[in-house]
């Protein structure tokens, strides 16, 4: 196929630095969102009499079949063409003649791939959102199945305090929420059209670009045309929201890679989320979640080399620019699976409560309490803080927990002791009254459920 630059070149293009050049095996995704954007460019020129209305109606119905024949396999993307871009002028010129030549009028493929990426990026961003908002969801409906359920709360993965299961897994939806909202922001800063900045420095044609804009639903048009063809922030941005949420999916991953381990045993994950072993007849591994918690690399490197294309680059276009797809493609499509795995396989998991609570009675995680108990009775916290570690150093000492302790041991620590000691320091007690705002205690709990289902729903 001839390029459409030939003119000016007395030799073709080597094989090799051809195949080099090329992005239409991987930009061939952008697919509708190029014909999409024709199809608005097209209508505005138009509008704008840039074009008679009878060539505007035909490149629009040959774009429409094009699109029509991609979708239903018909046409597949094997013409030698550059890019997506071309592609479609190619195949376009092919079915409708020379009019298809006018379609590039006051255009060119720095605004139209600016275009084209934005529209992918939102039209995948808005998918991702839907699978957090079920994520949301499914982690709603399991702390409330799990209210009551005791477990240790950690810190440096030590036992530390009591917390139920519940308000575990709504940390997770809190981060979830937040993920929600940074995909937002990273569409409102998006969300202005870059076409009609044309090569660098904008066209000598009457165009409207408020007219494609709309057509298209941004918000408006860039400002400035250098900016518009040059700017990728979006795509850093993109990926800075995609790796937050590799984060949170990759904590998550981890603990439940813990608790499904005979160690902790707080999970049992379903049969048909997990994988066993090609030697091992009684393993049972978490598969899919260390596939989660390892994909976060890729989703991080995806960002740094969008970083890396972007430092230094001059304005406007540099070929450079054509890196920035492959990156975002994957992370898109990384989160999205990843979220499609995640959801199921958290929403089959056995919890498994007892072996929780057990945890959580052994560790000394009710200490705080007993120095709270004491407090409340009027003795400083810091005194309180040191006679209950020497209570704990002792009762290590001879093998025992802090309920094993008569009313009488107590008594040799600090005359404060009473019977009340026993209810001070059981879990339901220390769960139950952490009613602080946030807090473990259940109430505090059940309204979390209520803030995040209206959020999933909204969203
Ligand atoms: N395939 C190119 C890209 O992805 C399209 C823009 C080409 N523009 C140019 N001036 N060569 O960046």
């Amino acid at each position: 196929m001839d390029k459409m630059w030939a003119g000016r070149f007395a030799k073709t293009l080597d094989k090799t630095a051809d195949d080099f050049n090329s992005s239409l095996k991987f930009d061939c995704k952008m697919f509708a969102q190029d014909i999409k954007g024709s199809i608005a460019h097209a209508t505005m020129l138009g509008a704008c009499n840039v074009l008679p209305q009878a060539d505007v109606d035909k490149i629009i119905e040959g774009l429409a079949s094009i699109l029509e024949d991609i979708k239903n396999g018909k046409l597949t993307f094997d013409n030698g063409a550059e890019d997506i871009h071309m592609f479609v002028e190619g195949e376009l010129t092919k079915r409708i003649g020379d009019v298809g030549k006018k379609l590039h009028t006051s255009r060119s493929r720095n605004d139209q791939v600016a275009l084209d990426l934005r529209m992918y990026v939102k039209d995948e961003l808005a998918k991702i959102k839907t699978l957090l908002s079920e994520l949301i969801g499914v982690l709603c409906d399991k702390a409330e199945q799990n209210l009551d359920a005791i477990m240790p709360g950690y810190t440096h993965l030590q036992r530390a305090q009591p917390i139920t299961f519940a308000q575990h897994l709504m940390a997770y939806a809190m981060m979830f929420i937040r993920d929600v909202m940074r995909i937002d922001d990273t569409v409102k800063h998006m969300n202005l059209s870059p076409l009609g900045s044309c090569a660098l420095a904008g066209t000598t044609y009457p165009i409207d670009r408020g007219i494609t804009a709309s057509l298209l639903g941004f918000d408006g048009y860039t400002h400035n045309s250098l900016d518009g063809v040059s700017d990728r922030d979006f795509c850093v941005e993109t990926l800075s929201t995609l790796s937050l949420i590799m984060v949170h999916l990759s904590r998550f991953a981890e603990e439940i890679i813990l608790w499904t381990s005979w160690e902790f045993k707080f999970m049992e994950l379903d049969d048909s989320f997990t994988t066993g072993s090609s030697i091992m007849p009684q393993k049972k591994n978490s598969d899919m979640a260390e596939l989660v918690r390892g994909k976060s690399g890729r989703v991080f490197g995806d960002l740094m080399g969008m970083l890396t294309v972007l430092k230094g680059l001059p304005l406007a276009y540099n070929k450079d620019m054509q890196e920035d797809k492959e990156g975002v493609f994957d992370a898109l499509e990384t989160v999205n699976m990843c979220l499609t795995v995640f959801t199921p396989m958290l929403a089959t998991a056995t919890v498994l409560k007892d072996n929780m609570l057990t945890a959580a009675k052994k560790g000394f995680i009710n200490a705080t309490d007993m120095a709270d108990y004491l407090t409340k009775k009027g003795m400083p916290f810091r005194s309180a803080y040191k006679i209950t570690g020497t209570i704990v150093g002792d009762c290590i000492a001879k093998g025992k927990v802090l309920e094993d302790l008569t009313v009488e041991d107590y008594k040799q620590y600090s005359e404060l002791f009473d019977g009340g000691i026993y209810k001070a320091i059981s879990l339901s007690e220390c769960v139950s009254k952490r009613i602080s705002q946030g807090g473990t205690a259940p109430s505090e709990t059940k309204k979390q459920i209520t803030y995040a289902r209206k959020f999933a729903k909204i969203n």
